[in-house]
């Protein structure tokens, strides 16, 4: 009895050690260029193209550019998107380029920080390093804000942020857009956009229990996205079903009207507004391509 009960226990300890080792491993990232040249121009057209100012800014109380974001609301409590300013402590303006690469493409923070999916890191990672440097440069030159952004409000388990290394070993990987050479450039600069900056589908896409997106049905639609608005699919088959085509689209997603004289509203009206109507019209078109065309 007493063997067994040792034996048990043996087991038991070798086999938490192995899923310890398994869910804490180091996650690597993308080899990165990062000593491309910089343009801070771009880079603000980048972070456009990212829309990280609707996260990182209080917009409905005027906070100041990149201060910190208002609460968003998911199962898990409330997240705050933090000011990431120029400032050195209250925003990020201490960090080098390499350890904003690192948060961006592998979700990781100076010192071993791990991010929750809430900042999606899952969908930047993908993006180019010329994106990335230019993006940094851009931050760098933001005016800085001094306050801190109030900490998130999470209760436990989900408040225990090395938890997010074991999230991140079962549902991440960091990766590179890969191109598809079938495709023309159009419709690759749309999928660069959509998977990567854009990040269409951490919304679009419905997410598991444990957060993470469910890349078996991609953009099919999501309930309880956030803002626990019902978010519509966006596949190439759903939109032309409710009758979507190129010219519809492309005034809808520049905050003009729908087919039925309305306007997208909720978190998608903050992406139009802080997001889409800054893009090009060709990347608006390259956009509209990818998704009536599909993968
Ligand atoms: C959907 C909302 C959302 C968007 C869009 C978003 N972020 Fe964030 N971001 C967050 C949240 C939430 C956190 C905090 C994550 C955490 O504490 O684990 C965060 C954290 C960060 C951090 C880490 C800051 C620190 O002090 O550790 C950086 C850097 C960052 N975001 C940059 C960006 C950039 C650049 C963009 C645009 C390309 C962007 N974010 C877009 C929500 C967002
Ligand atoms: C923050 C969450 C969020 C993100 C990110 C997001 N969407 Fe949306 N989207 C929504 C919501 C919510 C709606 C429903 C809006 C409404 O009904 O007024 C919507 C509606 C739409 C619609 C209308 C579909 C229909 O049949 O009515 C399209 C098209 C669309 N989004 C495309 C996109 C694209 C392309 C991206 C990436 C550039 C994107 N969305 C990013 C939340 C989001």
């Amino acid at each position: 009895m007493r063997r067994i009960f040792i034996i048990l226990l043996a087991l038991v300890i070798v086999l938490g050690g192995a899923a310890a080792i398994y869910f804490l491993r180091p996650i690597e990232g993308p080899v990165r260029d990062l000593s491309l040249t910089a343009d801070v121009e771009r880079g603000q057209y980048v972070m456009r193209l990212g829309g990280c100012v609707a996260c990182h800014t209080d917009l409905k109380n005027d906070g100041a550019l990149l201060a910190g974001g208002p609460p968003l609301k998911t199962p898990f409590g409330d997240f705050i998107a933090p000011n990431i300013t120029s400032h050195p402590d209250a925003g990020i303006g201490d960090w080098s380029v390499e350890e904003f690469a690192r948060a961006m493409s592998v979700g990781e923070g100076p010192g071993g920080k791990h991010y929750y999916p809430a900042f999606p890191y899952d969908n930047y990672t993908v993006m180019s390093d010329q994106d990335i440097v230019d993006l940094y440069a851009a931050l760098m030159a933001s005016s800085p804000v001094a306050e801190k952004a109030p900490d998130h409000n999470l209760g436990f388990p989900f408040n225990i942020r090395l938890a997010m290394l074991g999230w991140k070993n079962l549902f991440f990987e960091p990766r590179r857009f890969e191109p598809n050479p079938e495709k023309s450039a159009l419709w690759n600069r749309g999928a660069y956009l959509a998977q990567g900056p854009a990040h269409c589908g951490a919304c679009h896409t419905p997410r598991n229990i444990l957060g993470a997106s469910d890349t078996s049905q991609y953009f099919m639609g999501a309930r309880g996205g956030t803002g626990g608005s019902f978010v519509p699919p966006i596949t190439p088959e759903s939109l032309k079903a409710d009758g979507w085509d190129e010219a519809t689209l492309t005034d809808a997603l520049t905050g003009g009207f729908t087919p039925d004289f309305d306007t997208l509203g909720g978190s998608m009206g903050e992406v139009i507004n802080e997001s889409l109507v800054h893009w090009t019209e060709q990347d608006i078109q390259a956009l509209v391509t990818y998704l009536l065309e599909g993968e």
